[in-house]
């Protein structure tokens, strides 16, 4: 029988213990087991976890370390195994994805001899083909899986916007689409703060440095970079994104966000995973919105999917 508050973390590294963490602050489940290939990693973070848990602030969750048979009875299955970006790597996520797809192929292969009922969080990069390649060379209900997509870089762009206008980034609404990666693009057409056009609130806030377009698009590419060279990982934001999903699953919210599955001809594609508008709630992703862009945001979108489609044919 399914535990719903019962997640299962695939890997104890710098995100997969910051979403141990993260999970247990905000009690978003009632057990947690951590699994990696390093036993005594994933022993020590869930112990360390654990003693958190006793605080007087917290729930009582179950945490400890754990193999694949956890999966048996796990209502979120969180999959953040594989080696990341490095300093002075390559700044892009698709060079990993030759052997990532081998590691997704064998973490699904000990995931479906367990369950083919647990909803499955890709965390691990390149975000989009891990998600495409566990989406669909394996047994297992579509609507259960999906990837975080461009999630984050929508933290990441609300939190631009929100330090140029000085307003809330809760404010901020619009979608950042297509690859969790170099080809991710804010389709500006979507954007809106408080429900006002951004040219509505260069008016309103008389503002004499109008913001810059393109250096925001880069900037929502290379700020993961930036972090990498200065503390080694990102681990915060992706954390925080899971969270935001786990909640909108625990919580049968039916929230539209920017999340990764793969594309079953939205804007005429079928051979890809990107993030575009989808609704997640307790049986997974149960609809996917196909929002009006205009064609300089398709082209983006179709030179996103060309990345994306050339990492798959090269695992
Ligand atoms: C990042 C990693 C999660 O963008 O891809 O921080």
């Amino acid at each position: 029988m399914i535990k719903r508050g019962k997640v299962v973390i695939i890997g104890a590294s710098n995100v997969g213990s910051a979403i141990l963490n993260k999970i247990t602050d905000f009690q978003l489940a009632s057990e947690i087991a951590l699994i990696d290939l390093n036993a005594d990693k994933a022993k020590g973070e869930a112990l360390d976890a654990s003693h958190a848990t006793s605080c007087i602030y917290s729930t009582n969750i179950n945490v400890h370390s754990g193999t694949y048979a956890d999966c048996k009875d796990a209502g979120i299955i969180i999959i953040t195994a594989g080696p990341s970006i490095r300093p002075g790597e390559t700044p892009d996520r698709l060079i990993l994805a030759k052997t990532n797809s081998k590691i997704m192929g064998s973490i699904m292969t000990e995931i479906t001899k367990y369950t083919k009922e647990a909803m499955i969080i890709a965390i691990t990069n390149p975000l989009d083909v891990a998600t495409h390649c566990i989406a669909t060379k394996f047994d297992y209900p579509r609507e259960k899986i999906v990837g975080t997509g461009t999630m984050l870089e929508t933290f990441r762009f609300r939190r631009i916007l929100a330090n140029h206008y000085h307003v809330d980034p809760k404010n901020i609404h619009g979608y950042i689409l297509g690859e969790h990666g170099n080809s991710a693009f804010p389709a500006w057409s979507t954007v809106n703060i408080a429900g006002m056009p951004l040219e509505h609130l260069d008016d309103c806030f008389n503002f004499s440095d109008k913001i810059e377009r393109k250096a925001i698009e880069d900037e929502i590419v290379q700020v993961a970079y930036d972090i990498i060279n200065l503390k080694g990982w990102t681990n915060t934001g992706i954390a925080m994104v899971a969270c935001r999903f786990i909640k909108s699953i625990l919580y049968d919210e039916h929230t539209i966000l920017p999340m990764s599955a793969p594309l079953e001809g939205e804007y005429g594609l079928t051979d890809v995973s990107l993030s575009i508008p989808r609704m997640l709630c307790a049986e997974g992703v149960v609809k996917s919105f196909e929002v009006k862009l205009t064609d300089e945001e398709r082209k983006l979108l179709y030179a996103s999917a060309d990345s994306v489609r050339k990492a798959l044919a090269s695992c």
